[in-house]
């Protein structure tokens, strides 16, 4: 069954100017935990911000919610500035991990509250069927201290969309959440998401969630957004080495080489003598010291010993879907990971070359970190 209440007449956009934020405590240093956000995001949009902790996005989210003033820079919903407003004034749903419910209230007096203060038609309808698609019906009587903590994330989850913002904001909404649930509640919170229009912040640490999800990814580390993309860019064509190593299931291969240019052609040398990879990066000298980057579904293995690398298979797992063939190159630290086609089987100090579509085979900067293209 559908809810019966309107979606807001316009979906918002949610633009970030240079938001700055610096946490300054009396006798310390500060501390610059946003380091000036630049976002433009599309009304209706689901954005999901990855980063690794202590990157700053929840700090990010409380600015824009208004539970954290803003040191500089911009926070607009559609045409509207908002970052000097009081958080009531800002018209946005909140669905953070710190859930402040009533205790002596049931979940239901809790989800209703605020709706029936404000006089809101068809509330009691709102909270039923949301509850009911976010599977709260056992919950719905009991009081806040009963709940657990999966519970009271779906009811922090629920108060916020029963409120039916134009700009919602969830931290984490589905970490408490036991893996079958969440990936229930994952689908209904996307479908929900659609049906009203909420123009959507969410943070995760679960790449999946942020995949299945998202509309955009913005990857962020240390206060900067370091690539604000659709998950299919930011995979393919990753910004610069930490987005390449952040995003990506098993992680991208990451490895010393060194640049040789030669007739218009640009090969990367691995390790010492094993061999090189053709590459379709041009702006790189001849000579030049440069990380590699291969992700192992790119990875080919073959028996061709006059093309790529010469590897030797350390060891081999077989995970159904796909095999993983972890192999070591003469001169090289690292082993080098590679998804292999089920049914393809590898031994133990097998010797086999490798080599990787051209322009899969990114290259960084070797200090900086920057994609070279
Ligand atoms: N009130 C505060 N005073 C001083 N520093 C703070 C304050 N709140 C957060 N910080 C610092 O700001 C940085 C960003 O914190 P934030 O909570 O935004 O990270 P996060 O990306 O949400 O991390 P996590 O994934 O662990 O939740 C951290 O270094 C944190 O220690
Ligand atoms: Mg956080």
């Amino acid at each position: 069954m559908t809810t019966t209440v309107t979606p807001p007449a316009t979906a918002q956009s949610l633009t970030l100017d240079k938001l700055v934020k610096t946490y300054s405590s009396r006798g310390r240093e500060s501390f610059q935990a946003v380091k000036g956000i630049d976002m433009a995001i599309r009304p209706g949009e689901l954005v999901a911000l990855l980063g690794p902790s202590g990157c700053g996005k929840t700090t990010t989210l409380r600015m824009i919610a208004g539970l954290e003033t803003v040191t500089s820079g911009s926070i607009r919903i559609g045409e509207r500035e908002v970052s000097q407003l009081p958080a009531s004034k800002r018209g946005i749903g909140v669905g953070f991990e710190s859930y402040a419910l009533y205790p002596p209230m049931s979940v239901r007096e809790n989800l209703l509250y605020g709706l029936k203060a404000r006089k809101v038609k068809g509330a009691e309808q709102m909270v039923d069927s949301i509850s009911r698609r976010l599977e709260m019906d056992d919950m719905m009587g009991l009081r806040p201290a009963g709940l657990s903590s999966g519970q009271k994330q779906r009811v922090a989850l629920a108060r916020a969309l029963v409120r039916n913002p134009p700009v919602l904001l969830l931290d984490e909404p589905l970490s408490h959440l036991d893996a079958s649930a969440r990936q229930r509640v994952r689908r209904e919170l996307k479908v929900l998401q659609r049906e009203f229009g909420y123009t959507t912040i969410v943070v995760t640490h679960d790449q999946v969630e942020a995949l299945s999800l998202a509309d955009r990814l913005a990857v962020m580390d240390a206060g900067v957004v370091q690539q604000f993309g659709t998950p299919d860019e930011v995979f393919d064509d990753p910004a610069n080495l930490f987005v390449a190593q952040f995003v990506g299931e098993p992680q991208i291969n990451v490895l010393h080489g060194v640049a040789r240019v030669a007739g218009g052609t640009v090969r990367v040398e691995i390790g010492s003598g094993a061999g090189a990879l053709h590459t379709t990066v041009t702006g790189v000298a001849d000579g030049t010291n440069v990380t590699v980057g291969i992700r192992p579904q790119d990875c080919v293995i073959g028996t061709d010993t006059d093309k790529g690398v010469r590897v030797t298979v350390a060891y081999f797992e077989h995970l159904l879907e796909f095999g993983l063939a972890t192999s070591t190159v003469a001169g090289v630290e690292e082993g080098i990971v590679v998804q292999t086609p089920a049914a393809e089987s590898y031994e133990p100090e097998q010797q086999v070359t490798l080599t990787a579509p051209a322009e899969r085979v990114y290259l960084f900067d070797s200090d900086s970190g920057e994609r070279l293209r």
